[in-house]
This record gives structure tokens, C-alpha cells and sequence, in this order.
């Protein structure tokens, strides 16, 4: 029986993975440690809370007393690190609550675990998820690979950059078993609506304006969540220690092509006029320090670990798409409250 710590688990990526993690590996206790701020939803994992191999533990990664009490209590033989400040506008806004969680937080489960397995790391595993955005921008040619040198714009991705060099750090200084992965950007169910796609599936049902920052020509490789689960999955199981994978969808869309073709789709699963839902489309003022695109080079994965993106893009965009028109009520849960004063404010 082992003992998985999988932070993050009521954010959109993590509860896929706990769900994953908890249905296939009965013989896993997992334990999802998620502060719920405005970003996690115990809702979004409600089908897999009666499992008899799944515990929740409400509790924040800042918090060092807490996150050492909480390994004096739990021997872990494994940490996936999903918790995070995820949203690039909001760290526009607050860069500090970023540093917080995303640098801080990291630090203290790194100490936690260092100082749990000192030095018998004989099956133990610390991994590490990280982002494509650490890797600064692409122009219009190339791709990230491994080796492509840091170079983060935003609070966001330096916060995660500094994080990933945390884990780099601990591996060669004390020998920590980590592997680390660096994704692009994902899509899917439960995925929060302040994000690009299921903020403007959102609007579209609502028939609010579509916000597109600058002129729309900025580039994003889009992986579908539950394949990103199945790479968490595998690289957790088979990676090698001190790694780093990159994984993503071979899939690049300007963002203004992707909404053409949102508002195409949900024109038609609406039963509305065709051209209706790209009326909705008004461009914006620009993200400060927009980064132009980004654009994975997953091949180590495929070549190392055989994996690869098995869902098609019009297969899961038409899934995610379904999905939300499926679940009025947790868009709804999630739309109420304090989402409205974040959307005046960055949207007025
Ligand atoms: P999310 O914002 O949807 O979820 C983050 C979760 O972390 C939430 O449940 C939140 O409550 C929890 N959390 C935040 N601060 C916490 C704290 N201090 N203590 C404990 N829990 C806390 O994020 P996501 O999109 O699911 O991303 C998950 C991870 O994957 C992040 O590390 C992110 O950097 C990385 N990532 C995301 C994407 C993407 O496209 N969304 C792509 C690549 C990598
Ligand atoms: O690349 C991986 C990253 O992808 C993750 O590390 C981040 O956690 C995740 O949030 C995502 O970052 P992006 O900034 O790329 O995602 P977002 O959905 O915020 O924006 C996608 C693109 O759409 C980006 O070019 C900005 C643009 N956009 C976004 C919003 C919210 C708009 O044009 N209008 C909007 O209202």
C-alpha cells in the first residue's frame, strides 16, 4: 500500500489526476492536499470522495507548521506538486501571492520531504509540474525542448521558473528523487472559467462580449487535460529521477482562430444562426508582456516513455464543449460570487 500526496487536487488539472490516480491504483492511498482558494472546487472531484483509498486535507502549502505537521502524520512515498497560483493575469495584479504559493509553497514540501526521507530515497518520488511558459516566448518559428533556456515574462511563469530551479537544486544538492514536466497549455472539463476556452464557451452561452487581447494573433499549443493526466501518470511511473519531460499536443492555434471556431461550434449546439456567436467577438486592451506563442517539442517523451496525445482536438474540444453545456449548475457555482468582481475588474 502506498502513500501518494497529490497537491493541488481540487484545481482543474489535479482533479483529473487524483480521479485518475484513485480509479486506477486501488491499492494507493492518495491524499489530495488543496487549500481551495477561488481556483480549487471540491466539486469537481465529488465523484471519486467516497472511495475507501482516497483522503482530502484542506490545508495551504505557505503554511510551513502546517505542511511538516502534516508529514509528521503521513510517511509519503510519493508527492505529485500540482498546487499552484495558476493565472497569468492575476499575477499581473498580485505577483506576491504567486512568489507565496508557487515559490514558498514548493520549498516547504521540498524541505518536508527531504527532511521525511533524508537520505533513503529508496521508492520515493517528488514530481514536480510545471509549464511551457518558463521558457519565455516563441517567435514564429521553433520549438521548446528541454534544453531551451529560462527566459519567464511574467510573475507567473517566473514564480514557476524559480520553483523548477528549487527542484533542480534540491536533486543536486542533496540528492532529492525528482522528476519535473513542463506542459503547454491544457483544455477540458472543469477547467475554470477565467481561462481562455471556458471563459468564452461562458460568454457564448451568456451572450456576453468575447475579449480577445490585442489583435488575436498570439499562438498556444492546446493538450487536452486527460491526456496531460495520462503523461502525469506515466512519467510518475517510469520517468527517470532527475528528468525533465516536455509534454504537449502538437497542436498551435492563434487565439483568434480558436475562437472563430468556439463561436462556429456553439452556434451549432445552440441552434443558432450560423455567424452569431462571432458578433460576441471585440478586441481588447493587450496583456502586458503577452507572450507570442508557445510550442512544445514532445518528442523525448514519445521517444522515452512512448507517450503521446491521444485525443484529437475536434474530439475534445466537441467533449469539453459538452461538457460545460452539460453542467449549468457548477458553471453557475462557479460564476457567482467573487468571479463577478474579478471579471469587472479586469474586464471594464
Ligand atoms: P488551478 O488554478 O486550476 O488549480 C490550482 C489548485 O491549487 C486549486 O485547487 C487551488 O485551490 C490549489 N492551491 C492554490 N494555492 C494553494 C496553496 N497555497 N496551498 C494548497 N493548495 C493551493 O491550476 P491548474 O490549471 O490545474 O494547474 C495545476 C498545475 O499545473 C499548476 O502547477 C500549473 O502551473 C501547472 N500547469 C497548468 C497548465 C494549464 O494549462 N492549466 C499547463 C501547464 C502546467
Ligand atoms: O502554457 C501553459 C499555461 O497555459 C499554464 O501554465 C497556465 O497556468 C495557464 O493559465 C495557461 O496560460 P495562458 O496565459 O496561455 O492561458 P489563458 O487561458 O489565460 O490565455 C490563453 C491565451 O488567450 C493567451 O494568449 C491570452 C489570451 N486571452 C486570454 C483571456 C483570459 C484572451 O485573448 N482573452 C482573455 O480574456
Amino acid at each position: 500500500m502506498k502513500k501518494i500526496l497529490i497537491t493541488g487536487g481540487a484545481g482543474f488539472i489535479g482533479s483529473h489526476v487524483v480521479r485518475r490516480f484513485v480509479n486506477k491504483y486501488p491499492d494507493y492511498q492518495v491524499y489530495n492536499l488543496d487549500a481551495l482558494t477561488y481556483a480549487g472546487n471540491l466539486e469537481n472531484i465529488k465523484d471519486i470522495e467516497n472511495n475507501s483509498n482516497y483522503n482530502f486535507i484542506k490545508g495551504d502549502i505557505v503554511d510551513e507548521i502546517f505542511v511538516n505537521e502534516l508529514f509528521s502524520m503521513h510517511n509519503f512515498d510519493g508527492v505529485l506538486h500540482l498546487a499552484a497560483e495558476s493565472h497569468v493575469d492575476r499575477s499581473i495584479e498580485d505577483p506576491l501571492a504567486f512568489v507565496k504559493t508557487n515559490v514558498i509553497g514548493t520549498m516547504n514540501l521540498l524541505n518536508a520531504v527531504k527532511s521525511q526521507w533524508k537520505n533513503n530515497f529508496e521508492g520515493k518520488r517528488f514530481y514536480h509540474i510545471s509549464t511551457d511558459e518558463v521558457y519565455g516566448s516563441l517567435g514564429s518559428e521553433g520549438l521548446f525542448t528541454e534544453t531551451t533556456p529560462y527566459d519567464p515574462n511574467s510573475p507567473y511563469s517566473a514564480s514557476k521558473a524559480s520553483s523548477d530551479h528549487f527542484v533542480r537544486a534540491y536533486g543536486e544538492t542533496y540528492g532529492l528523487p525528482y522528476v519535473l514536466t513542463n506542459c503547454s497549455n491544457n483544455y477540458g472539463s472543469y477547467h475554470f472559467p477565467e481561462k481562455l476556452i471556458p471563459l468564452f464557451i461562458n460568454n457564448i452561452i451568456n451572450n456576453k462580449p468575447l475579449p480577445v487581447y490585442g489583435d488575436g494573433n498570439y499562438t498556444r499549443d492546446w493538450l487536452f487535460v486527460e491526456d496531460h493526466a495520462a503523461a502525469i501518470d506515466l512519467v510518475f511511473h517510469e520517468g527517470k529521477n532527475h528528468e525533465t519531460y516536455n509534454i504537449g499536443g502538437f497542436n498551435e492555434w492563434k487565439n483568434i482562430d480558436l475562437v472563430k471556431l468556439l463561436c462556429q461550434i456553439m452556434d451549432e449546439k445552440l441552434g443558432r444562426e450560423e455567424g452569431t456567436s462571432k458578433e460576441l467577438i471585440t478586441y481588447v486592451k493587450d496583456r502586458p508582456g503577452h507572450d507570442l506563442r508557445y510550442a512544445i517539442d514532445a518528442s523525448k517523451i514519445n521517444r522515452e516513455l512512448g507517450w503521446n496525445p491521444s485525443v484529437t482536438f475536434e474530439e475534445g474540444l466537441e467533449r469539453t464543449i459538452n461538457w460545460y453545456l452539460n453542467n449549468e449548475e457548477w458553471l453557475q457555482n462557479v460564476t457567482s460570487g467573487a468571479y463577478k468582481d474579478y471579471y469587472k475588474k479586469q474586464y471594464s
